[in-house]
């Protein structure tokens, strides 16, 4: 019987959690690890574990990929029988993927309490996977740890008890502090790309609406093409695997100033991020640590679930239609770094901790 199990299957959801299973340790508390295997891939999986210095998971369920229902039911029954096994008094999921779809619905039909980070994030557009997966996690947890203001309204228009909802900041601030300056002193990365001396702008794209669409997959980096050369700017695009089995696919040649490489280790992407001029992105993840980093952000997508980096005037959204690309990176460029970051203070991790009713907390406040 573990005090926490963690229930984690995809890149973002180890960056992100990776802060709470560090807060295990320093609080005591005993925690176990269930790994879906919806990412699988050295550059999106092990390298994290390794770099973020995380333990191998306990359980490892290898679902892997395959459509959506196919690979949320693989992990419903994975993830009921690891819970069944480690007995826990609180299940931990974060974020909006199918592997925290799949553990909310397991955890919530079993004895263990439930607690979704990053709760209360919203596009309102459900032809997104992201915006299901969120909702039903958020509508089947005993712990919403909304990680601003803004999410917890959300969470209490949708009329979830105020009761559930802890503020707590994102756990991406704390990844981020921790890791920051370690990037700095450790990274090779600029030279090794032969950066150092360059304008250039870092872009991410692998959402299923952008990538999957031959279109707007075009469109995009036409737009990306073209801010490029008005800026007379190297683009570093790290290409994750959907997004890479697409260009082959469609035989998409990625136009010139754009250079496609492999996903990138946390610490290189972070020093790149925090470096570069400007930052296109479809990622949820790479849209807050842009306003947190300092460096501004266009959100190539038609809506955000994080409406607070668009209210601070750290990001603007610009659909993958390529003269608003072009128009939104002229304004972003213009627009300086003077933003305050909403997303908290690093302390999310111990804050979600302290907030959850185990056992070990209160021998721990007792002492
Ligand atoms: C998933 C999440 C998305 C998140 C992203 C983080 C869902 C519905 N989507 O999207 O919200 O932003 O993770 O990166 O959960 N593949 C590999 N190696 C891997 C994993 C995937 O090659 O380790 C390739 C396969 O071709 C696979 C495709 O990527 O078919 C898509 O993988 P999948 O896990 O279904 O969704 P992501 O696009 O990664
Ligand atoms: N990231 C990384 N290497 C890369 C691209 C992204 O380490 O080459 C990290 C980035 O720092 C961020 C996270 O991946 O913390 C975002 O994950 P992703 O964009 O895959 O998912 P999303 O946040 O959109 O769900």
């Amino acid at each position: 019987m573990t005090d926490v199990t963690f229930v984690l299957g995809t890149r973002p959801e180890i960056i992100k959690l990776a802060p709470v299973v560090q807060a295990c340790h320093r609080l005591e508390v005993d925690y176990s690890i269930v790994h879906t295997g919806q990412h699988y891939s050295d550059s999106l999986d092990s390298v994290f574990f390794d770099q973020l210095e995380l333990p191998e998971p306990d359980y490892d369920l290898g679902v892997g990929s395959s459509s959506h229902g196919e690979q949320t039911g693989e992990m419903l029954i994975g993830v009921e029988r690891a819970l069944a096994e480690t007995a826990p008094e609180v299940v931990l999921v974060q974020g909006d993927t199918n592997s925290v779809l799949a553990g909310a619905l397991a955890a919530s039909k079993m004895d263990a309490e439930l607690g979704h980070v990053e709760a209360g994030l919203r596009s309102f557009d459900r032809s997104m996977p992201e915006e299901t997966n969120r909702v039903i996690a958020d509508h089947v947890s005993d712990h919403l740890f909304a990680p601003t203001e803004q999410s917890k309204k959300y969470l209490l228009d949708e009329g979830l008890s105020e009761r559930r909802i802890t503020v707590t900041g994102n756990t991406v601030v704390d990844a981020l502090f921790r890791n920051r300056e370690i990037a700095r002193r450790k990274s090779t990365v600029l030279a090794d790309l032969r950066i150092e001396n360059r304008d250039f702008f870092v872009m991410t794209a692998h959402r299923q609406e952008n990538v999957d669409d031959e279109a707007r997959f075009r469109d995009l980096l036409a737009g990306v093409e073209r801010a490029a050369e008005a800026h007379d700017a190297d683009v570093i695009y790290p290409v994750h695997p959907r997004a890479r089995d697409r260009i082959e696919t469609f035989g998409i040649e990625v136009p010139d100033p754009i250079r496609a490489v492999e996903p990138l280790e946390y610490l290189d992407f972070l020093r790149l991020a925090s470096t570069a001029e400007l930052i296109l992105t479809d990622s949820g993840g790479v849209q807050e640590e842009a306003c947190i980093l300092g460096t501004p952000c266009v959100t190539m997508r038609d809506n955000t679930e994080r409406p607070e980096t668009i209210d601070v005037g750290a990001n603007r959204l610009s659909s993958c239609d390529p003269g608003q690309i072009v128009a939104s990176a002229t304004e972003m460029l213009l627009r300086g770094d003077d933003w305050e970051n909403p997303f908290g203070d690093g302390d999310a991790a111990e804050r979600i901790l302290q907030s959850l009713p185990l056992e070990t907390k209160s021998r721990e406040v007792a002492r």
